[in-house]
């Protein structure tokens, strides 16, 4: 039995996965990316074999992806973030017609055509108010584990209007909320829903289909998807998958990679003709 990896090596959080040749996903692991990059992607997918029990020489392709995708020095590609999160939401939801990532720095809006190519992209420029960012300097704002946030924004009842667009600045938009005596749960779910405002814009700079499927670390916050679906009106696909979209997108052009190099000449060359 062959494996293939893919190694999705983001600004916050290292993510690999290894599948086997029935597309079925093996082994996965989640790490801190942290300073240096080129060991996060090794420990990542290091620890994925690991779990997976498998030898090394049995995984025949591994594919890098993420902003940190050439610091996979043993990958055998690259692939961009934007296939591999396409290719991974319509892994995971077949009906994905419109991908939104969430990670930590950046938020990428993804619309799919009928047969899964990427048909138009969209992501924020340089700024990171939309972003797991805007959330994490939020959650410490407030001393608020990283997993405590969404359950603590839904029992908002009296919202509060987070007016900064600048994570910069959120810091302190926070604090004068909490001396004018505002509630933890209202100022963060004013901050989801200025999060989501923002997302909605990248959204329809695309156009937006259904399914949507939500991806990235961020697709885990529960305020963060109830303030998506309540802007766009309709459900979003997530699972417990979906923070590994594009670790499972690379996986699965690894094993087409695997599956090409098998084929007869005669067939790969009516394959690419
Ligand atoms: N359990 C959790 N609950 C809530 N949020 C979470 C959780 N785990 C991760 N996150 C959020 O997800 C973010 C990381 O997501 P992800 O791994 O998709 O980012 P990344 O790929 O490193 O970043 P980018 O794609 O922007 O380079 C964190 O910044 C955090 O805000
Ligand atoms: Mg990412």
């Amino acid at each position: 039995m062959a494996y293939a990896a893919g190694v999705d090596v983001g600004s916050t959080q290292t993510k690999a996965v290894v599948i086997n040749e029935d597309r079925e996903i093996v082994a996965t692991c989640l790490i801190d990316t942290g300073a240096n990059v080129t060991q996060a992607a090794e420990n990542a997918f290091r620890q994925c074999i690991e779990t997976a029990n498998i030898l090394e020489e049995e995984v025949e392709w591994v594919i890098g992806t993420g902003y940190g995708r050439y610091k996979v020095t043993f990958g055998n590609a690259q692939v961009t973030e934007i296939s591999c999160h396409g290719r991974g939401a319509a892994h995971i939801f077949p009906n994905t017609r419109t991908v939104l990532d969430m990670g930590g720095q950046d938020t990428k809006a993804i619309r799919l055509s009928a047969n899964g190519e990427i048909a138009d992209f969209c992501m924020n420029d340089k700024c990171a108010a939309g972003t797991g960012r805007f959330l994490g300097a939020s959650a410490s704002a407030l001393d608020i584990p990283l997993d405590d946030l969404g359950p603590t924004a839904l029992q908002s009842q009296n919202p509060v209007q987070i007016s900064t667009t600048c994570t910069v600045f959120a810091e302190s938009e926070i604090l004068s909320w909490l001396g004018k005596g505002k509630k933890v749960q209202d100022i963060l779910w004013g901050v989801h829903e200025s999060i989501s405002k923002r997302s909605m814009g990248l959204l329809r700079r695309v156009g937006i289909e259904e399914e949507i499927t939500f991806t990235g670390g961020v697709s885990r916050n529960t305020a963060m998807v109830k303030s998506l679906e309540k802007a766009l009106g309709c459900k979003l696909n997530i699972s417990d998958q979906c923070h590994f979209a594009g670790a499972l997108g690379a996986a699965l052009f690894a094993l087409d990679h695997i599956q090409a190099s098998r084929l007869p000449q005669s067939k790969v060359e009516e394959a690419t003709s």
